[in-house]
């Protein structure tokens, strides 16, 4: 399913009456992503269409930024410049879905900006040399970033938490340039040009890390055992891009660490309970618990049957209503442009998701009035 396989002929008389296809599945999740990359693409430009170099008065930046401020710059653009590596292999493992491929190649502008805007702020931070900065690149460059994982799935649940974390490290930073730092040896601290340099780049973060979480959730109401699984995988072993690449990596970790931007707690309260919340997930003991129950059902081979306990493990009331709310995003952006009067994206209920009498009343009903 992940990597959007054709459809597959056999499927359809392996699938119960009444139960969608993997092959429908598939086509829905698809559908669901390219509309929302259409959607975000146009977003996209309207809203964030920054510049690094422009945007900036990069001449305002200060000179006497204390030396972990720079360890912390220096950093995130070791992380950001790996963007062309980021960038290809995602497009290669999902190139045969539109909507993924072609966002993937817009996110990656947009993470190139990051790293171009990054090494700005450490150049015209005034603290390291042009030379020094173009070695550090040819060290960095030397190494290549890799998927974390080999399927397409976990890989996009693995980005959602890491977009999260990445903003936040980013929305730290700027409270840091702002001056809002209770740590000692960060007081005090006013740069403007910092602060919005941060600010502007998190936010594009948080786009980033919305358009993966809507994925996810298309994932988790369709497939929720596959996608549970993989969220259990991904926080079991989760750990920032390029940790094992950049050269300096534990001094920037310490550093980032001492300045209270980052750290296992952080990742904790602010990035998995958030994206949890987001995912109907109440935590993780829940999630690994309904798990080992959903092992304990027995299972119908090459079916959808083995479902039922999965329900209890998140709240599937909430993702339908947030895989909904998505469609009625793109429905409104394709009246918008006049895609609906030739192939509007519809949502499709997935009717294995257990539903209350009065639920199924009301669903009914709006099928009706369509
Ligand atoms: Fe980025
Ligand atoms: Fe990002």
């Amino acid at each position: 399913m992940a990597d959007i396989l054709p459809p597959d002929m056999l499927e359809r008389s392996r699938t119960s009456p009444g139960l969608l296809s993997n092959a429908e599945k598939d086509r829905l999740i698809e559908r669901g992503f390219l509309g929302l990359y259409r959607w975000y693409a146009s977003r996209s430009q309207e809203t964030r269409n920054w510049n690094p170099d422009r945007s900036f008065d990069w001449r305002a930046m200060k000179q006497d930024l204390p030396p972990e401020v720079i360890t912390v710059l220096q950093g995130f653009f070791a992380v950001e410049q790996y963007a062309p590596d980021f960038t290809s292999n995602l497009v290669h493992l999902v190139r045969r879905s539109h909507g993924r491929s072609h966002f993937q190649l817009r996110w990656g502008s947009e993470e190139e900006k990051h790293a171009d805007a990054w090494e700005n702020a450490v150049l015209f931070s005034g603290q390291r040399s042009p030379q020094w900065i173009a070695e550090y690149k040819e060290r960095l460059k030397s190494q290549t970033w890799e998927l974390p994982f080999p399927d397409a799935i976990h890989n996009l649940v693995y980005t959602v938490f890491q977009e999260r974390a990445t903003q936040l490290n980013y929305l730290n930073m700027m409270q840091i340039a702002q001056g809002k730092s209770t740590r000692p040896h960060l007081k005090g601290i006013a740069d403007p040009v910092l602060a919005r340099v941060a600010q502007t780049i998190a936010v594009d973060e948080a786009a980033h890390y919305n358009f993966f979480l809507e994925g996810v959730r298309m994932y988790l109401y369709y497939y929720p055992e596959r996608t549970l699984e993989a969220i259990k995988n991904v926080i079991g072993q989760f750990s920032m891009p390029a940790a094992q690449l950049v050269p300096d990596w534990n001094a920037f970790f310490e550093t980032v660490y001492r300045a209270g931007i980052y750290g296992p707690r952080e990742f904790q309260r602010d990035v998995m309970q958030v994206a949890f919340r987001n995912l109907g997930i109440e935590s993780r003991k829940a999630l690994e618990e309904g798990i080992r129950k959903t092992r304990e059902v027995p299972d119908f081979e090459g079916g959808n049957f083995k479902t039922t306990a999965i329900w209890d493990t998140f709240d599937y009331g909430q993702v339908e209503g947030d895989v909904r709310r998505l469609h009625v995003k793109i429905q409104d952006y394709e009246k918008n442009i006049g895609f609906d009067l030739y192939d509007p994206t519809e949502f499709v209920e997935n009717p294995e998701v257990p539903r209350t009498r009065r639920e199924a009343a009301t669903s009914n009903e709006s099928a009706a009035d369509d």
